[in-house]
């Protein structure tokens, strides 16, 4: 079976990536033909202001990669840019992807409702401020012809600057929440390329005829829109790419520090680029069970974050004495998280020194990527070899 998958280059790995969807990864290379990506132009999508720091994401991301186990004796390491077949792809499904598809797909429509919000929201602030507007005019000394239009220039302005805030991520998290917009989805991502994101993941895909891609739940629209998309093809071009299937891990939801999701959003994540030092003082820093606040007090490691760690990394003949003691009051929540710490440790510190071992050489990444995109493209022109003659085009 050729499976097939990718990851944005937006930063360090955490824990959660891992048993999310890495652990996925390393598994199916032993049996499978497979195909790791590096999507650095979909990073693009929504990160096309700021490209200052992608070189270095690209090379962080792929130095987890290989810390973390994927093998590029087994795995077909690769960069999307590297590969300029998606570029042509892409335009290709763009002739045949209706824009109907892309606007209904739930990613682009959050983002739009988002957008939408925005557009509200300026509209109501510019209700409740129209009446201040006028009074402070009519304070003034001067007058001007039109008032009307001076009104209406500043409650622009103002509306704007409120806008603004928002952009700049000036308004409280408190402010933000309440109007239910995420800083991140704002107009900037309201662009040709945006709403093109799952079509570029469409070719990913089908430009290597993967039939498995191992992925998170977030990530099933996308792939259904491939399958749609190869439907598509086949039906105007004749039977071309096959409809893949996505693969989901049984994600154990891992919390992070605070007890929710990890994530980077949250600050809440443990990295496998951090040190002994920071690992340590965040498992110490880890919510436990709100109703256990001394040692001695019954706690309930059914609902302990520090508890979920404990079933995921303490050697299991371990486990069950420790959840015992919690339940009992004997073990406390500070040597309840060191034994935490020391399980989590056994397999990080490894992680952590492959890591760095990689590390130390500028060019190692590169050199994987660059004989990994080789080989994709081997495969690539292939297709797209096929895909011309079918399409009748020279
Ligand atoms: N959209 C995916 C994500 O955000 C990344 C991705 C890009 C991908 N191209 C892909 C995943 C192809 C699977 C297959 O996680």
């Amino acid at each position: 079976m050729r499976v097939l998958s990718g990851m944005r280059p937006t930063g360090k790995l955490h824990l959660g990536h891992y048993l999310g969807v890495i652990k996925n990864w390393i598994s199916l290379q032993k049996d499978h033909e497979t195909f790791f990506m590096v999507a650095d132009w979909h990073a693009l999508t929504t990160g096309y202001k700021d490209t200052k720091h992608i070189k270095d994401n690209i090379r962080q991301l792929v130095i987890d990669w290989i810390a973390l186990g994927l093998d590029p004796e087994k795995s077909v390491l690769f960069l999307q840019s590297m590969v300029k077949e998606h570029a042509e792809l892409f335009l290709l499904f763009a002739m045949i992807t209706p824009k109907s598809w892309l606007e209904w797909n739930p990613t682009y429509k959050d983002t739009k409702y988002n957008l939408l919000r925005i557009h509200d929201l300026e509209l109501t602030f510019r209700g409740g401020l129209r009446d201040l507007v006028k009074e402070f005019l009519a304070r003034q000394p001067f007058r001007v012809e039109d008032t009307e239009a001076l009104e209406e220039d500043l409650l622009d302005v103002i509306a704007q600057a409120f806008v603004k805030a928002l952009f700049d991520g000036k308004l409280d998290k408190e402010m933000l929440r309440k109007l239910n917009v995420s800083k991140r989805e704002f107009y900037e991502v309201d662009t040709y390329g945006f709403l093109g994101y799952p079509v570029l993941q469409a070719v990913d895909i089908l430009l290597y005829k993967a039939e498995a891609v191992p992925v998170g739940e977030d990530q099933l629209p996308h792939i259904e829109l491939t399958r749609e998309i190869a439907r598509r093809f086949n039906h105007l071009y004749g039977e071309t790419f096959p409809e893949p299937q996505a693969l989901l891990t049984e994600t154990p939801r891992v919390p992070g520090t605070d007890g929710r999701k990890m994530s980077k959003s949250y600050g809440n994540a443990i990295y496998f680029a951090d040190s002994e030092e920071e690992v340590k003082k965040k498992v110490m820093s880890f919510f436990t069970d709100p109703q256990k606040l001394r040692k001695g007090d019954p706690g309930r490691p059914e609902i302990c974050p520090v508890f979920m760690y404990h079933k995921l990394f303490t050697p299991h003949e371990k486990v069950e004495e420790i959840e015992r003691d919690c339940r009992s009051g004997k073990l406390g929540c500070v040597d309840c998280k060191r034994m935490m710490w020391e399980g989590l440790e056994t397999f990080l510190r490894p992680i952590r020194e492959k890591r760095r071992e990689v590390e130390k050489s500028a060019h190692y990444v590169w050199d994987i990527l660059t004989e990994g995109s080789r080989r994709a493209r081997e495969l690539a022109q292939r297709t797209l070899q096929e895909v011309r003659e079918k399409m009748n085009l020279p």
